[in-house]
């Protein structure tokens, strides 16, 4: 295997079919600390099939998925995340009639194994009250930690997915879609949101709005049927004429 030294994931020979479906066919991935690489590719390509496979939520039917140097490729989700390994989900998972803070510091509780219904009103809940606000002021939501998620614009709700993902001390962080749904007026906060995550954590952005990609990503991997197209700066990317007939032919980058 040619792995270079800076790598925080390694992904190898990756498939997985959905019955007759080759949905993932021998994926090959990888990400430098540090990373901030685009994922694009047509509706069915197997993105979030991808990120499944990744976070452990799928299985592989093949291949192999390092991070620095452990195989977790047969490992549940729960010892992925503790490896570093976290998403955002292209539909909101949040619960919504709870308050913005809790939603994070639940999920600060349960990285640190507290059963958190258990402390709560605790000393250790306040301290994960605390940190949670810390992820929340990251994501620029700071102001809104005791409304109802229910009540936020959807643009908010999106970077409160974020905020519980960073909360998780990733090293990795898959995003899938954190764009969509968005109305245009508030997209820019996505953009600004993405721009100042942590410099540290490898970021894989999945996303159909192609002003964000092409703004975030210093590579683009363009996957298509389930196999990695080409992988590429921007400006290749955009000037590739196989990838603008099966992707970008209609929109203008
Ligand atoms: N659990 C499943 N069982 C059977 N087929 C599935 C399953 N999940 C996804 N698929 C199929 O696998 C293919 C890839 O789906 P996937 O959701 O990974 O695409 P995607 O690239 O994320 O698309 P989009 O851009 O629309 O989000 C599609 O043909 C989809 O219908
Ligand atoms: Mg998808």
């Amino acid at each position: 295997m040619n792995v270079a030294a800076d790598n925080i994931l390694t992904v190898r020979g990756l498939c997985k079919n959905f019955g007759a479906l080759a949905v993932t066919q021998q994926v090959d991935l990888d990400l430098a600390r540090g990373a901030r690489i685009g994922l694009i590719g047509p509706n069915g390509a197997g993105k979030t099939t991808l990120v499944n496979l990744l976070t452990g939520m799928l299985s592989s039917d093949a291949g192999t998925i390092v991070i620095d140097g452990h195989h977790i490729e047969k490992a549940k989700p729960e010892t992925r995340v503790r490896h570093g390994l976290v998403r955002t989900h292209q539909i909101n998972t949040l619960l919504m009639e709870t308050s913005v803070r809790d939603n994070v510091a639940i999920a600060v509780a349960e990285r640190q194994n507290y059963a958190w219904r258990m402390l709560r009103y605790g000393p250790q809940w306040r301290a994960c009250l605390d940190e949670a606000q810390h992820y929340l002021e990251e994501m620029r939501i700071g102001h809104a930690g005791d409304r109802r998620v229910s009540e936020l614009p959807y643009g908010e709700q999106r970077l409160l997915e974020i905020a519980i993902g960073l909360s998780l001390k990733p090293r990795i962080l898959l995003l899938d879609e954190p764009g969509a749904g968005i109305p245009s007026t508030e997209a820019h906060i996505i953009h600004e949101a993405l721009e100042s995550l942590p410099p540290d954590i490898a970021i894989l952005l999945i996303e159909h709005d192609m002003d964000l990609v092409f703004k975030f990503a210093r590579e683009i991997v363009v996957l298509v049927l389930g196999r990695v197209l080409t992988r590429d700066v921007p400006a290749n990317i955009s000037s590739n004429a196989e990838v603008r007939s099966v992707y970008l032919g209609r929109s203008v980058v």
